[in-house]
């Protein structure tokens, strides 16, 4: 018979991983592991075995070590989702090692450094505005979610692949479609199916427009189609890039914005710390970036080599999960980490992941969601929560955490 002393003392559960997590904390267990036992073998759902890293000093140490593999078609390949993993022919950079990963980053990758975003500025404040112009006369309860969350980032998305203004709504349709996948019921899934495929045919004949140019554009997809074009990528790649950008930079952003939203909301005496000093949101966003991790389940490495961590030895050909939720949340690293405290200044949060494979669209991020919550806080100062806390419903089994709905008021 198990005490309640044995529970605490070892409160790591017998059930494969992922385990549960809480509404805003991971699951009490990384606190466990991270102190007793900060490297631990566990078994994931279809029974390969996996090595959680739960220190911030580790999981650094793990994502900048050369011995690791982001390759998923590597036999042992951590698998967190119950769905299947993309096939080969569907792989994206994230889950590519040098040299080719090194390509597409070098790619892409002038299209995400903070100058050139900067510039992006008035046009996303223009549109943050647009949407709280529809809803700033509301007297009626909205779902926070479906009318600034999920339209913001699906629209910069839609920039950045040059989606033109009159497909805006057709995208933000289906690609909101596909996301409400995550909430499992038979339906979602249904439609997400069809709007995957609709955004497929979508994509593929943007791609076929700018193919058919002599030249096709100084953009994330004219760059694509011109290294496909010298022979330096497939065609194949310049579909999987796109999706790539879509799915990691319109589902976390949103996250972010909807349950950053919630955070503050639950926390009246930061909120109004930041409504008396705007000049802390930018710390306010590193916080909330530190203290949801949002993204805590996609970073994935498999041993390529035995490597000596945390006391133990992960042999070659297992897979790794450095858990950056945990990490976010050390004492070590962030003293009371468990408290949200928007003077924190948490700068070296690993809420993007680090080394190579670093988040490319982080610098976007950022601008999107400072953009978004100064423009609430100005705009729309006396927003509420309509619904009990105890209601909201949090996406604790998906590997991006986040809420669904977020019904407010003003
Ligand atoms: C708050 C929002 C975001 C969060 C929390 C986030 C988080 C992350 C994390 C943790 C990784 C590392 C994955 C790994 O190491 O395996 C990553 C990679 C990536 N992110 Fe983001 N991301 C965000 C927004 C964006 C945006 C806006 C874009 C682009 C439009 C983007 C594009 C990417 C891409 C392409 C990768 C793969 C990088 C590589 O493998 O080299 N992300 N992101």
């Amino acid at each position: 018979m198990t005490t309640e002393t044995q529970i605490q003392e070892k409160p790591v559960p017998e059930t494969t991983f992922p385990w549960e997590r809480g509404t805003y904390d991971p699951p009490p267990a990384y606190a466990w592991l991270r102190e007793h036992e900060p490297v631990r073998r566990v078994v994931l759902h279809d029974g390969t075995p996996a090595w959680l890293v739960t220190r911030y000093n580790d999981v650094r140490s793990i994502l900048a070590d050369p011995r690791v593999s982001s390759n998923q078609n590597l036999p042992g390949f951590p698998q967190i989702e119950l769905v299947p993993r993309p096939s080969e022919e569907e792989s994206t950079f994230l889950n590519m090692d040098a040299p080719r990963h090194t390509l597409f980053r070098r790619l892409i990758s002038k299209h995400f450094i903070v100058k050139k975003l900067e510039v992006m500025r008035p046009r996303i404040q223009a549109l943050v505005d647009e949407h709280i112009d529809h809803i700033i006369d509301r007297s009626e309860p909205f779902d926070f979610v479906e009318e600034i969350a999920l339209p913001v980032p699906s629209t910069v998305i839609a920039w950045l692949l040059g989606v033109p203004p009159s497909d805006h709504p057709f995208f933000n349709r289906e690609t909101e479609a596909l996301l409400a996948a995550s909430l499992g019921t038979e339906e979602a899934i249904e439609r997400a199916t069809e709007a995957y495929a609709n955004i497929n045919d979508y994509v593929d004949r943007l791609i076929a427009e700018r193919e058919k140019l002599d030249d096709p554009g100084d953009d994330i997809l004219g760059d694509l189609v011109r290294a496909s074009r010298e022979g330096q990528i497939e065609r194949r790649d310049v579909l999987n890039t796109a999706w790539l950008l879509l799915v990691a930079g319109h589902d976390t952003t949103a996250n972010m914005i909807g349950l950053g939203m919630l955070t503050l909301l639950e926390h009246p005496d930061q909120l109004a710390q930041l409504q008396a000093e705007p000049a802390l949101i930018p710390d306010a966003i590193e916080e909330l970036l530190r203290y949801l991790t949002v993204v805590h389940l996609i970073i994935l490495r498999i041993a390529t080599e035995d490597i000596e961590i945390g006391g133990v030895t992960i042999p070659a050909g297992e897979g790794i999960i450095p858990l950056n939720f945990a990490a976010n949340r050390d004492d070590g690293h962030f003293p009371d980490a468990a408290k949200f405290d928007i003077r924190r200044r948490p700068r070296d949060h690993v809420a993007f992941g680090y080394g190579v494979h670093q988040c490319i669209g982080q610098a976007l991020a950022r601008i999107e969601l400072q953009i978004v919550f100064e423009t609430l806080l100005r705009r729309i100062p006396n927003v509420r929560l309509a619904t009990d806390p105890a209601d909201i419903q949090f996406k604790s089994h998906a590997s991006i955490n986040g809420i669904a709905r977020l019904p407010v008021a003003l």
